[in-house]
């Protein structure tokens, strides 16, 4: 039987562990062949361990065992230069480039006057221009193609004032800013480009001194965490499932959306 991405190649960012690994198998069970890249290494600023490169040939060989093709390397999403070079290679070892989903990111959290200008040049630079990077490596092969499928990794926190996380609140509306644009520039390529939202799902990021705030002094800001459907948390598939949907032609004219998988917690 033939998958809902059979034969479409796709560039994941952030692809070692956590929800970028859930897209990666995701997509590969549907047929799709991957070019994976991760930092595996610490980040100044963030406050909990990112992936390790074990954790991304894990995630190359859960591809391989589907019996799909895999490019995998350990990459920054903020060296533009480097991913480019990458996808470009990968795309001509494995016969061009169907979409990319820009979904590596960090968080960091505390209120307002314990947030640094470093903290804020940390985040942008990942979660903004890491995602801009991974858009400009991968528009040149979807021109090749004559059209494709850009999916945006932004948050809850891009489409709600999330508290105590102010520079990742800030980052994920700008990835909605820089996607809605970029699907208007590129509407006439037939490239789309979309927004994915997701509410909390159980990952390496995590963000202590918001937790240790709402469980303290500012419980008042726990009920906007809240979801509407009576679940804490949700998978990182259901958010693969959406990602899925983007990338296959099943969506081949929605772009310029913000698809929210966020058990409601944006309609509170
Ligand atoms: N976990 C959640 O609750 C949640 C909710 C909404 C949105 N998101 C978003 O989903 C995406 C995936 O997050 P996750 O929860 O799986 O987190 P995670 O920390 O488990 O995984 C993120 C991956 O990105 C990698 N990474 C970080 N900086 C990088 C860089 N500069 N270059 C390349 N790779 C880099 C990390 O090493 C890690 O493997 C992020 O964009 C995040 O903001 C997460």
């Amino acid at each position: 039987m033939s998958g809902r991405v059979e034969g479409k190649v796709v560039l994941v960012t952030g692809a070692a562990r956590g929800m970028g690994r859930s897209h990666a198998v995701r997509l590969a069970e549907e047929g799709a062949d991957l070019i994976l890249v991760d930092i595996c290494a610490p980040v100044d600023n963030v406050p909990y361990p990112m992936s390790a490169k074990e954790d991304l040939e894990e995630t190359a060989a859960q591809v391989r065992a589907l019996g799909r093709r895999v490019n995998a390397a350990v990459l920054d999403v903020r060296d533009g230069a480097q991913l480019a070079e990458f996808t470009a290679a990968s795309a001509s070892e494995l016969g061009g480039l169907d979409a990319a989903v820009a979904n590596a990111g960090v968080l960091t959290s505390g209120t307002w006057d314990t947030t640094t200008g470093d903290d804020w040049r940390a985040v942008l630079d990942i979660n903004l221009i890491g995602v801009w990077n991974t858009c400009v490596a991968a528009i040149p092969h979807l021109l090749e193609r004559g059209g494709g499928s850009l999916v945006n990794i932004s948050s809850a926190a891009g489409i709600k004032g999330n508290p105590l996380t102010t520079p990742y609140t800030a980052s994920k509306h700008g990835v909605v800013g820089l996607s809605k644009s970029l699907a208007n520039e590129l509407a006439l390529n037939s490239i789309r480009v979309n927004t994915v939202h997701p509410t909390g799902v159980v990952t390496g990021m995590s963000a202590p001194a918001m937790h240790e705030l709402i469980a303290g002094e500012r419980q008042d800001l726990g009920p906007i965490y809240q979801n509407a459907m009576p679940v804490p948390v949700i998978d990182a598939v259901d958010v693969s499932n959406a990602v899925l949907y983007l990338v296959s032609d099943e969506s081949r004219y929605v772009t310029g959306t913000e698809l929210t998988v966020d058990a409601g917690v944006t309609i509170r």
